[in-house]
């Protein structure tokens, strides 16, 4: 089952990732698609917040994944846009971890994505709307999506 939020501020998008992050567990993905400025990269803010990590989030566009580890959980924040197949970037490595991953431009890897994970589809409507669509892969996620949504 899917399931969708509306977003109608950054505020609700960053409240909605707090409350993801309350029924984290680990090993969790989390993968976020959605065009340039849709709000990735604040839903990664808004779960960093609730982890209690405190450094300023900005998408690692040339580092690939940036590693938190000073919160509640670890966090690893990737975002692959810039991903060269040649390049021997190991995105398993970090799904066997212990730590949270959360991918921004998820699809782009979508080969090399764990079976079980939570997607999430962000859509612009208008200049602070957002609709997310979430498809929640795996018993895990399925009771998280219905826990929280
Ligand atoms: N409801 C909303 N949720 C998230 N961001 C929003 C919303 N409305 C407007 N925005 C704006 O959209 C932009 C999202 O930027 P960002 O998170 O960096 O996008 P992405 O990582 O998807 O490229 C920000 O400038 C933010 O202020
Ligand atoms: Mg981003």
């Amino acid at each position: 089952m899917d399931y969708k939020y509306t977003s109608k501020s950054v505020d609700d998008t960053l409240e909605l990732a707090q409350n993801i992050e309350s029924e984290k567990f680990p090993g969790m993905v989390i993968c976020l698609n959605g065009d340039l400025g849709s709000g990735k990269t604040v839903f990664v803010k808004g779960f960093a917040r609730a982890l209690g990590i405190e450094d300023n989030i900005t998408s690692p566009t040339f580092t690939i994944v940036k590693e938190y580890t000073t919160g509640e959980a670890d966090l690893y924040h990737m975002d692959v846009y810039r991903i060269d197949e040649s390049q021997e970037f190991g995105v398993e490595d970090y799904f066997n971890k212990d730590g949270v991953c959360i991918i921004e431009w998820a699809e782009l890897i979508e080969d090399r994505l764990p079976e079980e994970r939570l997607d999430i589809n962000i859509k612009i409507v208008d200049e602070n709307t957002r609709i997310l669509v979430f498809k929640p892969h795996g018993i895990k996620y399925e009771e998280l999506c219905s826990a929280v949504l």
